[in-house]
């Protein structure tokens, strides 16, 4: 038998996200510096780091938004702008216009747009997709409300629903844990672990440091470069942690200090 034999052209067998050298800019400061990882496919996986340490000029990069100074990203091993209908973006809240007159299931049906020729309406089986996905986010009662109108956390889900109904591959999420309750981050979790089970990869900005080993398989450190990638426990280690988050770690100390004592 010959085992030698390969075939680099078979999308299971390269990485779902593989970032070689790769450096961004705004101006004169890099945001990103000679970032390089690859994730393996049907993994959840955290970015960490300070405010301004690059997390969400990572995912942009990923999404081919912005234009790199160097470095390339390959997305099942062909450049990402050959693969662009296979990745789903899941925006930071802040970011986007809620008075926008439309319906949640309006929202999700956008999802569906790049699957249905110009000249066609949307078809019962759009629609099912859509439903579909959001009763995977437990939405489905809301379809007819206005998206303004819902809770940061009921927004965050029927972008989910969306990201979904678009059939993506690969789903990058920037923050969406930020500013929800604790029942809604739960759901929200459930939904990323439900996503991964069906074998997505999934990339998560996460800030809160107290959480991320308990949900991602692996963490990325960042702070302009890459200072870990790895397990949570490897990543999530003290001597690391005070050297890119500096001051501000006091307030994760304190906090298990508070903890320890009450
Ligand atoms: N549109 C922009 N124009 C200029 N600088 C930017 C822009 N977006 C981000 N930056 C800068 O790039 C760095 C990384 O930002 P960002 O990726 O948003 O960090 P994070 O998401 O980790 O908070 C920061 O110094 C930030 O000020
Ligand atoms: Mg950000």
């Amino acid at each position: 038998m010959n085992q030698s034999s390969k075939d680099n052209s078979d999308s299971s067998t390269n990485p779902a996200i593989l970032v070689d050298n790769l450096t961004v800019s705004y101006g004169p400061v890099p945001a990103l510096l000679d970032v390089s990882f690859k994730v393996p496919a049907g993994q959840l996986i955290g970015i960490i780091g300070p405010n301004g340490s690059g997390k969400s000029t990572l995912i942009k990069a990923i999404l081919g938004f912005l234009k790199p100074d160097f470095g390339t990203v390959y997305l099942f091993g062909e450049p990402a702008a050959h693969a662009k209908g296979r990745v789903a973006y899941v925006p930071q809240r802040g970011s986007v216009d809620w008075d926008f007159p439309v319906s949640v299931q309006e929202v999700v049906l956008m999802g569906r747009y790049g699957h249905v020729p110009w000249w066609k309406n949307l078809g019962q089986q759009e629609w099912q997709l859509a439903d579909d996905a959001l009763e995977m986010v437990r939405m489905s009662h809301y379809r007819k409300r206005q998206i303004g109108e819902l809770s940061g956390g009921q927004q965050q889900r029927v972008f989910m629903a969306r990201a979904m109904a678009q059939g993506a591959d690969i789903l990058l999420l920037d923050e969406p844990f930020a500013g929800v309750d604790a029942a809604t981050e739960r759901a929200i979790l459930d939904v990323l672990e439900q996503t991964k089970q069906a074998g997505k990869t999934l990339l998560v900005v996460h800030h809160d440091l107290t959480t991320a080993a308990e949900y991602f398989d692996a963490l990325i450190l960042l702070k302009q470069r890459l200072y870990a990638f790895g397990s949570p426990e490897a990543v999530l280690h003290r001597r690391l942690l005070s050297e890119v988050y500096e001051g501000s770690l006091r307030i994760f100390s304190d906090l298990s200090q508070t903890t320890k004592n009450s």
